[in-house]
């Protein structure tokens, strides 16, 4: 039964366009040490995505280990997290090998590394991409994430040890697209299908998640404001809690046969054309 507010609402909806608000309801499970004894490095850490994957997984019991560039703004997550850092610009591939021999010396044995920093330059239109603009973002969502994995799995078949990658790709990554963060991320995810099959009896998982659109800066969607997205499924934004969640699960032992994967977090909009 409608009450009045409501219907006088549908009919401005429908007279005027009016859309009713968004709600999230997201549910977490109760931390529970899922990730007790792991000790995690999360690239981009500073904010979005990897501040909320990096905090549920101190709150899951992990030692967590944050980078970013911007010292100030990561030090003041680190503080909120509970977790130490190291400043690193992804892109600089030479810093990457000392950059594991100090996160070694402050965190002990990294189990599970979450490559997470990327950008997104937003270009308008094929014209618009330019040399700069293709470089910045292939440097740093695929070139970087392929030497820092590479890097990791050196130091983990070093030790005889086991180790888990987990990649933050996109869903534009499972669609063809017309700009190079899109290209970015359809490589990643080759690279992640193409290469987990060769260490996996050397006990290294390689996964994937490719969420759709997140609140965050990089698509300027404030979790408390409109959550109102037209081309999501579920026409509200995914929260960056969300994905952490996810995360969670893949970095736990309970995904212990999972390795290869793209786990697309989308509510299926990139299965198939006929929505
Ligand atoms: N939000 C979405 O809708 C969405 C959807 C699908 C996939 N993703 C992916 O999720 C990941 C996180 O994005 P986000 O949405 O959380 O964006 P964000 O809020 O802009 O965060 C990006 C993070 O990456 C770091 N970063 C960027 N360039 C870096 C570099 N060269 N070296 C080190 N760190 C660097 C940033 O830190 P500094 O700038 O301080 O260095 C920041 O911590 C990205 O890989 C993105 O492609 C996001």
């Amino acid at each position: 039964m409608h009450t009045k507010g409501t219907i006088k609402r549908i009919i401005s909806f429908l007279l005027h366009g009016e859309r009713p608000p968004i709600y999230a309801q997201i549910s977490y499970l109760e931390p529970n040490n899922r990730l007790k004894g792991k000790k995690i490095i999360v690239t981009g850490a500073n904010r979005g995505l990897g501040y909320s994957m990096a905090k549920k997984f101190t709150e899951e019991g992990a030692d967590v280990l944050i980078t970013g560039r911007n010292e100030e703004s990561l030090k003041k997550s680190a503080e909120q997290i509970g977790c130490s850092y190291i400043v690193l610009d992804v892109t600089h591939i030479k810093f990457i090998k000392p950059f594991f021999e100090k996160a070694y010396q402050m965190l002990g044995d990294i189990t599970c590394l979450v490559c997470n920093a990327g950008i997104s330059l937003h270009e308008k239109d094929f014209f618009q991409i330019t040399e700069d603009s293709f470089d910045c973002q292939i440097d740093t969502n695929l070139k970087a994430n392929v030497f820092i994995a590479q890097e990791f799995m050196r130091l983990k078949l070093s030790q005889e040890k086991a180790g888990n990658i987990l990649f933050i790709s996109s869903e534009v990554g499972e669609l063809a697209d017309n700009r190079p963060y899109g290209w970015t991320k359809g490589a990643l995810n080759s690279f992640v299908k193409g290469i987990a099959s060769n260490f996996i009896e050397k006990g290294i998982r390689i996964n994937a998640i490719s969420p759709g659109v997140t609140c965050s800066n990089m698509t300027g969607l404030n979790p408390n404001e409109d959550l109102f997205v037209q081309t999501n499924k579920t026409k509200r934004a995914y929260l960056p809690e969300e994905v952490a969640e996810i995360a969670t699960f893949m970095l736990s032992d309970c995904s212990n046969c999972l390795s290869g994967q793209i786990i697309v977090c989308n509510n299926g909009k990139t299965i198939n054309t006929r929505f």
